[in-house]
């Protein structure tokens, strides 16, 4: 057992999480999006603890993250034209950019591709600390693998007390899911992983933009996929998530018709009042911002609730940041879908 130290964001506590990054060791940070587990990224030991403590498959790589665009041109190879026009655009934020990896990214954590994936986090804490640390830090998101993700100090410590140096307390994330991933290095820029940067926004800027076709579907653990992490299980809390498709009423009667005391529902706040079993609301039905940023409390609410065997799940739009919303709730629901 590691003693965990549970740091501030003030400038004393940000020197101390600096020096133990500078160390090799693990710090749980904050970002914008999702809390990170962060070590330095050019150091290929502290890289490989990152999957030894999270239980990260060894082919899924991290995201390497900086404070400031001049960071990124020893990190890559090429920085060609439509990276530096939605860097402009949209960094500091929640984009990551996948880019031809240069040589002193080791391959621990591009997992032996030749690209790496690149963000500079909106959220001042994350910045202030890679740039005391003055190096750049691969993160992935700071939960054990196939938890829901963490968006609070505690639920980072619920998942690495004990195992990791230190975690850097930043409030709540604002925005609640990881970042938009696209790719700079297919014919027409590709998004991987959608997030609260939409397709039509990055369009605005570059013009035409591909979504990759197994953002919403199911893959097999055996196909070769332009981001690894699309293929494996995520967000899923230990009961079975099952997602409802239709409207409040419809939702309504289908859940309580089904309700028993194994029973729970991930809802909207219009809904709750009106379900018969142990519901969660993750925020208004026409607000996704708001269920963006307590989904995966929700989620983890849930996990409390030990009693809850099944969760029905209803979702409201697909398109933008529905889409991202619904990319992750359908993973936790292992692509069980039921229309009513
Ligand atoms: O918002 C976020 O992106 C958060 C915060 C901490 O920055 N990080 C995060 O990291 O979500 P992680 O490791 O949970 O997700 C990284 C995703 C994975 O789906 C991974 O497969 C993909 O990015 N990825 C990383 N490097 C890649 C590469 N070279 N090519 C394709 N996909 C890559
Ligand atoms: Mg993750």
């Amino acid at each position: 057992m590691i003693n965990t130290l549970k740091l501030k964001s003030n400038d004393n506590d940000i020197d101390i999480a600096a020096r133990i990054l500078k160390s090799g060791k693990l710090v749980g940070i904050p970002t914008e999006t999702v809390y990170g587990l962060a070590a330095n990224a050019l150091d290929k030991d502290a890289v490989a603890n990152i999957f030894k403590v999270k239980g990260r498959a060894v082919d899924n790589p991290l995201i390497v993250h900086i404070s400031n665009i001049s960071e990124i041109y020893k990190l890559v190879s090429k920085f060609p034209a439509n990276a530096q026009k939605l860097a402009n655009y949209f960094w500091p934020g929640p984009l990551t950019m996948i880019l031809k990896k240069s040589n002193i990214i080791p391959y621990e954590v591009s997992c032996g591709l030749d690209t790496v994936a690149i963000r500079m986090p909106l959220n001042v804490i994350a910045r202030k600390l890679i740039k005391k640390v003055n190096l750049p830090l691969a993160a992935p998101s700071a939960n054990l693998s196939g938890k829901p993700s963490p968006t609070s100090f505690l639920h980072v410590l619920n998942d690495f007390d004990g195992k990791i140096d230190a975690i850097l307390d930043g409030g709540d994330c604002t925005i609640g899911i990881e970042s938009t991933v696209i790719t700079l290095e297919s014919k027409i820029p590709k998004i991987l992983r959608p997030g609260s940067i939409t397709p039509e926004q990055i369009s605005d800027v570059l013009g035409k933009v591909e979504i990759d076709d197994c953002i919403l579907r199911k893959v097999s653990k055996n196909r070769i996929v332009s981001s690894p992490g699309m293929k494996y299980k995520h967000y899923a809390p230990k009961a079975k998530v099952i997602i409802v498709n239709g409207s409040s009423n419809k939702y309504i009667d289908f859940v309580n018709l089904n309700a028993n005391d194994e029973v729970g529902a991930l809802c909207f706040d219009e809904d709750i009042d009106k379900l018969k079993v142990k519901s969660v609301s993750y925020g208004p039905e026409n607000d996704l911002n708001v269920q963006a940023q307590n989904l995966f409390n929700c989620l983890r609410k849930i996990d409390n609730e030990n009693d809850i065997l099944i969760v029905y799940a209803r979702i409201s739009s697909k398109d933008g940041m529905g889409m991202a919303l619904y990319n992750r709730l359908i993973r936790a629901a292992g692509f069980e879908i039921i229309d009513v």
